[in-house]
């Protein structure tokens, strides 16, 4: 099973970028945990990080053919991204949305999340446990 796991905009700074709301680690480091964890649940994954919107859309099409589902952490796109919404649906993978901090206890335009209905589930408010809970909910579900 193979899985991509999607960092949007900004989060090539996590580690330097607002700690207080993001944490410490670095993006590599949230990297290294997930493939820990991906090893122990026998799985592949293929990551990658852009802060261009399109970019992440042309990534998900390269890949919807030899993955099988998404944990996406959209940053800012989360909250207006129609296209990303609609490459979700158009991919036709399971996705699982994920949030280093709670969206739902920040500014209120950060609870919109604009693809949360396409994705099986969002995950916000508990740094890196938000990625590994997403990838182990999404690996459930593919298996159920
Ligand atoms: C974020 C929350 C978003 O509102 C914000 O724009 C981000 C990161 C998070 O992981 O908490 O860039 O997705």
């Amino acid at each position: 099973m193979r899985i991509m796991i999607i960092h949007g905009p900004n989060l090539n700074l996590l580690g330097e970028r607002e700690p207080d709301v993001y944490g410490n680690l670095s993006l590599n480091q949230i990297n290294e945990h997930l493939e820990t964890l991906a090893d122990s649940l026998n799985v592949q994954l293929l990551f990658f990080q852009s802060n261009h919107e399109g970019a992440i859309i042309d990534f998900m099409h390269q890949h919807r053919k030899d993955c099988h589902g998404i944990v996406i952490n959209p940053g800012a796109l989360t909250h207006y991204s129609y296209a990303l919404r609609d490459a979700i649906k158009a991919v036709n993978l399971s996705c699982v949305e994920v949030h280093l901090s709670n969206v739902h206890s920040r500014e209120p335009f950060r609870r919109i999340s604009v693809i949360r209905d396409h994705c099986i589930k969002q995950i916000s408010g508990l740094g890196l446990q938000s990625y590994l809970q997403g990838l182990e909910t999404l690996v459930v579900h593919l298996r159920a």
